[in-house]
């Protein structure tokens, strides 16, 4: 699904070039539960944004379902990234003053889905993470743990290809990491392409495979 030839990153510091992400090659294949593992600073950041079709200025070749992504005009891979890629981070994301229903909603108003669509999408999803019984709710007035998963509702509102999550857990408490891990793992053996960043060694035994970067090399 997803393939890296000699993908290289840079940023100018000081006037002179950085190199944050050093000729990368991996693929990712549809249904896997990936790890990307590396301290703060290797770069891990940097690599989602670019496999998240966030960011098309690098070097080397990226491959999406074997169409180089380069290929294509900014509105295009703006669409793509809205149809294929949910995205979860480690401070959630949500906003504050939505209900959990209208914070999942989010991705859809971009994809033209009409209301009721929409609503049955929003409640399957929150019913997929087990918030069915807090959809009209604030999400002021929920736990961390609960913020987590609306957020990871709203990641797979529009059924994406593949699923990103920055440092997912490193906001919560261990039980509740754990409880989110799972929830992922749970996604995954559905069918729901998974590619994990952390810094944490510990949830490396949640993923099929783990990529380490080092520096912005891959050294494992
Ligand atoms: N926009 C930017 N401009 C300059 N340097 C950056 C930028 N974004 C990240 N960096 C640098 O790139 C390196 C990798 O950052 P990042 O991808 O955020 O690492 P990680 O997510 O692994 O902590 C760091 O040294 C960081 O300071
Ligand atoms: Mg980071």
């Amino acid at each position: 699904m997803i393939r890296l030839e000699h993908v290289t990153k840079s940023f100018l510091i000081n006037k002179e070039p950085f190199l944050v992400l050093k000729y990368l090659n991996f693929s990712v294949r549809a249904g896997e539960f990936i790890g990307i593992l590396g301290r703060s600073g290797s770069g891990k950041s940097t690599l989602l944004n670019l496999i998240g079709f966030l960011d098309a200025k690098f070097d080397g070749n990226y491959y999406f379902e074997d169409k180089l992504i380069s290929d294509y005009s900014d509105d295009e891979l703006s669409s793509i990234r809205n149809h294929n890629v949910g995205f979860v981070f480690q401070n959630f994301g949500l906003i504050e003053n939505m209900t959990v229903r209208q914070n999942v909603a989010v991705p859809l108003m971009y994809s033209g889905v009409s209301a009721r669509s929409s609503k049955e999408k929003v409640e399957a999803a929150l019913s997929k993470v087990g918030l069915a019984d807090f959809m009209d709710q604030s999400v002021r007035l929920l736990s961390g743990g609960q913020r987590q998963r609306v957020a990871v509702a709203r990641a797979i509102v529009n059924q994406p290809s593949f699923i990103i999550a920055d440092e997912p857990t490193g906001a919560l408490d261990s039980h509740t990491s754990r409880e989110i891990m799972d929830l992922f793992q749970a996604l995954n053996r559905q069918g729901t392409t998974v590619i994990l960043v952390t810094h944490d060694e510990s949830l490396k035994s949640y993923c099929d495979r783990v990529i380490h970067l080092l520096d912005g090399e891959i050294v494992e």
